[in-house]
């Protein structure tokens, strides 16, 4: 089967990382996804173990076309009853990004016609849709003149990981803060600090992957399992092997802190729904007054809302990479931040920058590397070693 793993923009290669190591071949890198090959078994591991994707579709059909009356032919002549049956549901889902075609909703009505047009002509009946829970989810996707079909098999965006009870403003998506903790290149071993930890997604994403624990419960109403061609055996199979590799006793220290009780309350009530509260924990503290650590590892999204002006943004920012400085020598700090010019403000060369897609916000991921006595090191390039004179 070709199978296409979508992901948010800015993480298509940790995504194919990911399949990697799962053993998938012709991996390509696309715009928001990653197309590879695979088996009954990939595809069942896709679903349940990628922390990058948000879908797992798989491929049925890419054609050209001039027109919608060739949309419409060829969608009609795929054989659509081996799929599902009369008295199944479909729903079209469309991604639209041509000169030809301008309107998605289009392209879904279009598509939709031809499947239930081709069940009328063979049995006088047409199936029903149902967009909010369809037995079949059918993805179109047109670029220019090129059109792609394939089959939803995740159904519910696999961002949707089942922990998160309570939410503060502005929460990472799971898939994104999955992203972060593998991009940073974390050793797993070293304690891992979100200092402004909000619901805590950082962490949580962070203890599952050093614990390989699963992204998704496995009893999680992933679409495939409804399919004609759904192996239960190879599922089980799955299934299994992803509970012998969970390994707990390898989760490090996780430390979050937050100013406001609020999302300390969310970041505590997550965490004890995803049953990482003995790795994780969770205190009301503010950054600019925290005690400082050495050698760990700090991932967070600062805020940079309506709620502050400005130029308290631009200062904020600022305050960041002087504490940083200050207090958390020999450590790596990465920041997400949708604020660029703020970013610019923290006041440290990056020594990686990456961007990324946060919801629609264009957003930079800098990595920030304190060394102990830096500025000692510099002075001394710079005049000498004064300690010897
Ligand atoms: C964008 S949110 C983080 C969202 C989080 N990553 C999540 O997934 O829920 C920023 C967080 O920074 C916290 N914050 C703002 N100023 C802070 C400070 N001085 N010290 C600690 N936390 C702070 C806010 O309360 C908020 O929860």
């Amino acid at each position: 089967m070709k199978l296409i793993a979508k992901t948010l923009e800015g993480l298509e290669a940790v995504l194919a990382d990911e399949l990697n190591n799962l053993g998938a071949t012709d991996i390509t890198v696309l715009n928001r996804a990653v197309s590879y090959t695979g088996d009954h078994k990939l595809l069942y591991q896709s679903n349940l173990l990628l922390r990058t994707s948000i879908k797992v579709l798989v491929f049925i059909k890419e054609f050209t076309v001039r027109n919608e009356k060739d949309l419409y032919e060829e969608v009609k002549k795929i054989p659509w009853e081996t799929y599902f049956s009369i008295n199944e549901t479909f729903a079209i889902d469309s991604v639209v990004n041509s000169t030809l075609f301008r309107h998605a909703n289009f392209i879904a009505l279009k598509t939709k016609d031809a499947i239930a047009d081709r069940f009328r002509d063979k049995y006088d009946q047409r199936p029903n849709v149902d967009t909010n829970d369809p037995f079949l989810q059918i993805n179109v996707h047109v670029r220019e003149n090129i059109v792609t079909l394939s089959l939803d098999s995740s159904g519910a965006s696999l961002h949707l990981r089942g922990y998160r009870r309570q939410q503060v403003d502005a929460p990472l998506n799971e898939v994104m803060a999955a992203g972060l903790v593998l991009l940073s290149g974390w050793d797993q071993i070293s304690t891992l600090m979100d200092p402004m930890c909000g619901s805590a997604t950082i962490l949580c994403e962070a203890a599952r992957i050093a614990g390989n624990i699963p992204p998704h419960a496995e009893d999680k109403a992933f679409a495939f399992k409804k399919w004609k061609t759904f192996e239960p055996l190879i599922w089980e199979e799955v299934c299994s092997e992803a509970q012998k590799a969970i390994d707990k006793s390898r989760i490090p220290t996780l430390k979050g802190f937050d100013i406001l009780p609020k999302a300390i309350h969310a970041a505590k009530s997550n965490i004890e729904a995803a049953q990482l509260e003995d790795f994780i924990s969770i205190e009301e503290e503010d950054f600019f007054y925290q005690e400082g650590a050495q050698d760990l590892t700090l991932i967070f999204n600062p805020p940079y809302d309506g709620r502050l002006k400005e130029e308290d943004v631009l200062e904020f920012y600022r305050h960041i990479g002087d504490k940083l400085k200050l207090s958390f020598s020999n450590c790596n700090a990465w920041i997400l931040s949708g604020h660029v010019d703020a970013m610019k403000n923290v006041g440290l060369r990056p020594a990686v920058k990456k961007r990324l897609l946060n919801g629609s916000i264009p957003s930079l991921y800098c990595k920030y590397e304190m060394y102990q006595g830096s500025k000692k090191q510099k002075w001394q390039k710079l005049y000498g070693n004064q300690d010897q004179q």
